[in-house]
């Protein structure tokens, strides 16, 4: 079978530099927090672009902590894309916010700014998300930080998808206000557990982020806000600290993966697009996306009966997952996302995916995909 996704090649690749560090930490029992959390905020910062960030226990929690941090609490509305991860969604209706869905513009596949331009008119929310999706971000983005910082709006970037995505050769997220991180394993640069930072210029917004995500600590036993308990663990942060020492590696190899599918693609003969961004947008591997030009949910078993694990990321968008049902205010029919969850497939791509693999993978494709 050729999987979707392998993470030993990155584990291979980190294990002997992990070990003695593990050592270390067990020696030291520096467990939750320490000096290699410290060491990793530090790194995070340099190669995100970003002034400071701060680690903690997942993405989830990282989106948590800044809405919260930039002022979101019970009843206020937060614009976020309509095609994303339900985590997004989850991070502001857990704050007891309202999520106000904002369709993808089916050009580059991000939160579409004329819609959102209509959505403030209409509710006048004072948050947005904009969600770096598969690995890219929007080519509009730039002009969504202007028009949210022109209207007192604060913009998060949900950068879960996106270590390593670059805007006119610089990291994405150092245009950024706040932006969150994932290191769930099977992320670009992923942890050997759940872990996530967020990143930002602002030094006070970051402090306050510390706080919440330990508690609402102003000291050990003196508390100033009602937090929650989202430390990173050390023994995550010396893991990530040898997975991002090898990132560039690790990006490199993936955007040659992508490459390589390009090339072969072109001539195969299949009726679907590989999607891509476009504008300064550098991505960074993360994902193979196709738009196949008919329904793709039959494809998958067709892969599967051929030894290939493809999935659909994601097969249904946000306001038709049932929990959403009541709970979001929308300004259009949300059509494009709708449309493109019913024709995505993601073909495998990790760090250390055998050329001759992508080979049979497109093979594959151009028998299926008619
Ligand atoms: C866009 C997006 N946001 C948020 C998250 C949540 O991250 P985590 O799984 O680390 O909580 C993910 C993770 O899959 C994601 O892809």
């Amino acid at each position: 079978m050729i999987p979707f996704v392998d993470l030993h090649p990155v584990t291979r690749l980190v294990s002997d530099a992990v070990a003695p560090r593990w050592a270390s930490a067990l020696e030291s029992c520096e467990l939750v927090g320490g000096s290699a959390v410290t060491r990793l905020e530090g790194e995070l910062a340099r190669c995100l672009g970003a002034r400071a960030a701060v680690a903690c226990a997942s993405g989830t929690d990282a989106l948590r902590l800044a809405l919260q941090a930039a002022g979101v609490v019970p009843g206020m509305h937060v614009a976020l894309p309509n095609l994303t991860f339900w985590a997004t969604f989850e991070a502001v209706a857990q704050l007891g916010a309202i999520p106000v869905l904002i369709d993808v513009s089916p050009d580059d596949l991000q939160i579409d700014l004329d819609e959102l331009r209509r959505a403030h008119a209409r509710v006048r929310f004072r948050h947005a998300i904009a969600v770096h999706l598969y690995g890219w971000a929007s080519t509009a983005l730039s002009e969504i930080r202007t028009f949210c910082a022109d209207r007192d709006v604060c913009l998060i970037e949900d950068a879960a998808q996106a270590f390593g995505v670059e805007l006119d050769g610089r990291p994405v997220l150092a245009g950024a206000a706040i932006a969150t991180l994932s290191f769930y394993p099977a992320k670009v640069i992923g942890g050997c557990m759940d872990g996530g930072a967020v990143v930002s210029s602002d030094p006070a917004l970051v402090e306050t982020v510390r706080s919440l995500g330990n508690h609402g600590r102003s000291a050990h036993y003196a508390h100033q806000h009602v937090g929650w308990s989202s430390r990173m663990a050390g023994l995550q942060a010396h893991y990530l600290l040898e997975v991002v020492a090898r990132a560039g590696e690790i990006i490199d190899a993936r955007r040659r993966l992508v490459a390589a599918y390009r090339g072969r693609w072109s001539d195969a003969g299949i009726a679907g697009r590989l999607r891509g961004p476009s504008g300064g947008i550098t991505d960074n591997g993360y994902l193979a996306v196709v738009e196949c030009d008919r329904p793709a949910a039959g494809h998958v078993a067709a892969f599967r009966r051929r030894a290939i694990e493809v999935r659909r990321i994601y097969p249904e968008t946000i306001d038709q997952q049932p929990p959403a049902r009541g709970r979001f205010v929308a300004v259009s029919d949300l059509a494009h996302s709708h449309g493109f969850v019913e024709r995505v497939l993601d073909l495998p791509l990790y760090y250390g995916l055998p050329e001759r693999d992508l080979a049979a993978v497109v093979q594959a494709a151009a028998e299926i995909i008619r």
